[in-house]
């Protein structure tokens, strides 16, 4: 049984494991494979992260972590930083729960919605988002903010053409 809740302190020296487990995903795409072998978010970020209050796991009947969504406030939005299931949990609704649970909250906060960056074709990527009722930005949608996230991530190797800014807005009708 799997349940999600808001993580706490003692779980941040999980959550490294669980994101190199998850990235093993990437390995089946031949150009994105080396990010498999990339770093992963530190125990002391992710201790910051708990505290402020926006991240979330997924735990199995012992309460071990199995997965993981940290987020934070960022102007109006609650911004997505990392979104991780560990690979043999891959495939079970467990993204999904995390990521309503996010949703869930950030109406419950007052925000305007939800934003992330991400793949465009990666099949777990922007097409699940998209499901959940996120949109691609697209030219003068990227606010300034978003736009420097995507020029990060391209120094660290993610071309720009590939990747995407995303937004769950709460005020849009096509939202749920
Ligand atoms: C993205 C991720 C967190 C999703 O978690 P998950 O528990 O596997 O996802 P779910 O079982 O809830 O599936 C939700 C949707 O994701 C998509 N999906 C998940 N895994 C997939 C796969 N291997 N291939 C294709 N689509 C997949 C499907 O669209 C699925 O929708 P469906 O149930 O209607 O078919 C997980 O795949 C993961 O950790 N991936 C590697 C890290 C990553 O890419 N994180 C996101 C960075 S923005």
């Amino acid at each position: 049984m799997i349940t999600i809740r808001p993580a706490r302190a003692e779980d941040a020296e999980a959550l490294p494991g669980i994101e190199q487990s998850a990235g093993e995903a990437f390995r089946a795409i031949a150009e994105l494979a080396w990010l498999a072998d990339g770093d992963n978010v530190s125990v002391e970020r992710h201790r910051a992260l708990i505290a402020a209050g926006a991240c979330w796991v997924a735990a199995d009947g012992r309460g071990r972590p199995v997965g993981f969504l940290s987020a934070g406030i960022e102007s109006d939005a609650l911004h997505i930083w990392e979104l991780d299931v560990r690979l043999d949990r891959q495939g079970q609704g467990i993204g999904r729960a995390l990521l309503e649970r996010a949703v869930a909250d950030a109406r419950q906060r007052g925000l305007a919605g939800v934003t992330l960056t991400t793949f465009r074709a990666v099949a777990w990527n922007a097409p699940f988002y998209r499901k959940s009722g996120f949109r691609i930005l697209e030219g003068i949608e990227i606010d300034d903010r978003l736009a420097s996230l995507l020029a990060d991530e391209a120094e660290h190797g993610m071309a720009l053409d590939q990747r995407c800014a995303m937004r769950l807005d709460f005020s849009r009708a096509d939202t749920r």
